[in-house]
């Protein structure tokens, strides 16, 4: 492989792949920005020219249809969502040199700027297209939203872009009976005009550009140049309203599709960066000799690969210099899964388990191809505690102690052991051409295998015996000894950069790099000995249960009980209600005349969404919403038995409750239907905390209303 390091000092731009803001970083993120982490820490420790870019992922239907679900705005969603991925990132030592947004004004300019110049070179062109809407959300679907039989295998229940059964790709068009996933009902077929990008006319460029590249990983190359020999599709690069993103100059409601300025994120990312420190963009992102290098996960090579160098090539800026593709994590052999307990945020890993034995677990398995991961907790604990603990640490810590306790903390002189010196110094020039190759699991071991090398030179020559027949020679051992823990303490940083930092205090020395890493120990006081990890006794491989996690329920339900009872003077079918809710009583209007007596109603508790906007309904105000599943025939409510006024109604699993007021429509989106004698919204039971809500006179089935 050709090596990054070059005798000019070139500039170095690394990216990790930008996170969406629609939910928590989990563990399979980190194993992107942890190798992105030690590669650029590496490449800082070896004294290279290096910046470490990367952004919150912002736009798209899911950040919009999300925020609108919490009852939030777009902008306060993101908000939030920054301030948990920085945390979580900060917590796992991930060093950024910049965590920008893509919501960004440069983001905006940018791809603008792009847009324009595509467009200028006839790259960019309009098209009709048949789209999925729904006219009861009054959306066009991503394939997401949309869901149906899969036109291939038949499999029911499929997204619109591909069967997870039969793995077939198609269009949401060409789904069998597809239902809007937000609200249920069929959508419809409908023309649209779209932006498209004619990818199609960069694929020699591409092929030529794949065929310079000797850094890529030659088997996504092959992945790549069959994709342009079966031809290359253009790309539809807008998206109608409603929409959160950037709209297009110039349209009254198109914006640009969220892949399209996701990636501009990584110019834009530089250039805040810049900007803030007098540097120029444009050295890193259209000077030739500056060196671009994007960490991905293999779900995104056709972006990275093809649409992105495209619209890089289309408008006059550098090509990725290299673009690692790593695989998917894998816990305990399984694909992560909410229900089996595997499914683990960073924040779940961080309250259990010392974020350092993560980063060490992820670099030993981390090579430079794009095998999957396994986060077995089996061998996470073993090799923590044989590996990371008895050996790295332990013999670091024994021979600092070993010169507190017996040499008055210090290093006298070094013991001459030219073999062994030499073996050792082989190890980390290895170790240094590992990590420029990103074969970091490789680069560990030989770290290993150096404090291994340095248990045994213990061993062999017992410097706890030593010192009590010859102190000078038990000093110079610990002298060398002493040495190779300065060298760990400098090789082990790109990974263990916290512990090491611990090391270097404890060595009494100040901020080694690479070019430190040798036998150079003189006379030197030492500082002070202290353990820094210890071994995991039990594994708790299970993440925190769905409830314990802050998952905010769209409606505010209460119970409440009915107090007096009276017809609408203007209705036929309302009935105007006074309510106690506990704490506040309330009027409301409820269309069940026909269903229930009035003698029924009074005394009788019931459910009522409360934070709805108050309506007049027919000159009467409505205050809240009572709650009742219409099967289309009958209508039954939601009737507690054992709740009292005032108790709170929520879904399983929703550990909050929005406060805020919501309209009908916000109302209308959140689908609860009977099944099983119970209510369920996606899946998750109602209830209070005394007993299971369900709703009278009606089957399964019924629509709560
Ligand atoms: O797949 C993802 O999670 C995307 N948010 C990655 C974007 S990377 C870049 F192109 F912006
Ligand atoms: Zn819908």
């Amino acid at each position: 492989m050709v090596k990054l390091k070059s005798k000019t000092r070139r500039k170095i731009l690394v990216t990790s792949a930008l996170p969406y803001a629609n939910g928590p970083i989990h563990c399979g993120h980190l194993v992107e920005y942890i190798q992105t982490d030690i590669f650029v820490r590496f490449l800082r420790l070896a004294g290279e020219d290096v910046i470490f870019i990367c952004a919150d992922d912002t736009h798209g239907a899911p950040i919009e249809i999300k925020a609108k679900e919490l009852g939030i705005t777009p902008e306060k969603l993101i908000e939030d969502v920054y301030k948990e991925h920085t945390r979580d990132f900060s917590n796992f030592l991930v060093s950024f040199d910049e965590y920008y947004t893509t919501h960004s004004p440069e983001n905006k300019y940018y791809s603008d700027l792009i847009f324009e110049r595509l467009n200028k070179k006839g790259y960019i062109y309009m098209k009709e297209m048949e789209v999925t809407y729904c006219e009861y959300d009054k959306r066009t679907l991503p394939d997401r939203y949309v869901k149906g039989t899969c036109p291939k295998c038949g499999a029911p229940d499929q997204y619109g872009d591909v069967c997870e059964r039969c793995g077939a790709t198609y269009k949401t068009t060409d789904l069998i009976n597809p239902y809007c996933v937000i609200c249920r009902n069929t959508p419809i077929r409908k023309q649209a005009e779209h932006y498209f990008f004619r990818l199609s006319s960069f694929s020699e460029r591409l092929r030529k550009w794949l065929d310079k590249n000797k850094q890529l990983q030659p088997e996504i190359k092959n992945f790549v140049y069959s994709w342009i020999k079966n031809g290359l599709e253009d790309w539809c690069i807008s998206r109608d309203g409603p929409y959160f993103g950037f709209k297009i100059p110039g349209e009254e409601d198109k914006y640009y599709y969220v892949w399209l300025d996701a990636p501009i994120g990584y110019i834009a990312a530089t250039e805040h960066y810049c900007k803030k420190r007098g540097l120029k963009t444009e050295d890193y992102w259209v000077d030739r000799k500056s060196r671009i290098i994007h960490f991905i996960g293999k779900d995104i090579i056709y972006f990275h690969f093809l649409f992105w160098p495209a619209m890089l090539m289309g408008s006059g800026f550098n090509l990725p210099f290299n673009i690692p593709v790593h695989g998917f994590l894998t816990v305990n052999g399984e694909k992560m899964s909410k229900s089996r307990g595997t499914f683990f945020t960073a924040a779940d890993f961080h309250s259990k388990y010392r974020p350092e034995y993560l980063r060490f677990y992820y670099a030993k398995t981390l090579a430079r191809n794009m095998s999957d991961i396994d986060l077995n907790f089996s061998n996470f604990q073993d090799s923590i505690n044989n590996e990371l603990v008895a050996n790295l640490a332990n013999f670091c810590y024994r021979v600092l102690s070993f010169a507190n306790n017996n040499l008055d903390s210090r290093i006298t002189h070094v013991s001459p052991e030219k073999k062994l010196e030499k073996e050792i110094l082989k190890k980390v020039k290895n170790i240094e051409e590992h990590y420029y190759n990103l074969e970091i699991g490789e680069a560990l071991k030989e770290t290993l295998a150096i404090s291994s090398l340095g248990n045994k030179y213990l061993q062999d020559n017992q410097p706890w015996n030593l010192i009590k027949a010859d102190r000078e020679k038990a000093a110079g051992v610990i002298g060398f000894a002493a040495d190779i823990v300065k060298i760990l303490a400098i090789i082990s940083k790109p990974i263990l950069p916290a512990f090491c930092a611990e090391l270097e205090k404890q060595l009494n020395l100040k901020e080694l790099s690479w070019k430190d890493a040798s036998f150079d120990i003189k006379e030197h006081a030492l500082g002070q000995a202290k353990i820094v990890f210890s071994k995991i006794e039990i594994v708790e491989a299970a993440a925190a249960p769905e409830k314990d996690k802050a998952a905010v329920f769209p409606l505010n339900i209460k119970v409440a009980r009915i107090i007096a009872v009276e017809d609408h003077p203007n209705a036929d079918k309302l009935i105007v209600l006074q309510i106690d809710l506990g704490t506040e009583k309330r009027q409301i209007v409820a269309g069940i005349k026909q269903f229930y007596s009035k003698e029924e109603l009074l005394g009788k508790k019931i459910v009522v969404l409360t934070n709805l906007k108050p309506a007049m309904l027919r000159g009467k105000e409505s205050n809240g919403m009572l709650l009742a599943g219409d099967d289309g025939k009958e209508i039954g409510v939601v009737a507690p038995k054992l709740s009292e006024p005032g108790d709170q109604v929520y879904m399983e699993g929703f550990t909050k409750v929005n406060k805020g007021q919501i309209t009908y429509e916000d109302f209308t989106k959140v689908q609860m239907h009977t099944k099983d004698g119970g209510i369920y919204y996606n899946g998750k039971a109602m209830k209070t905390d005394k007993e299971l809500l369900s709703a009278e006179k009606v089957g399964d089935g019924a629509r709560i209303k």
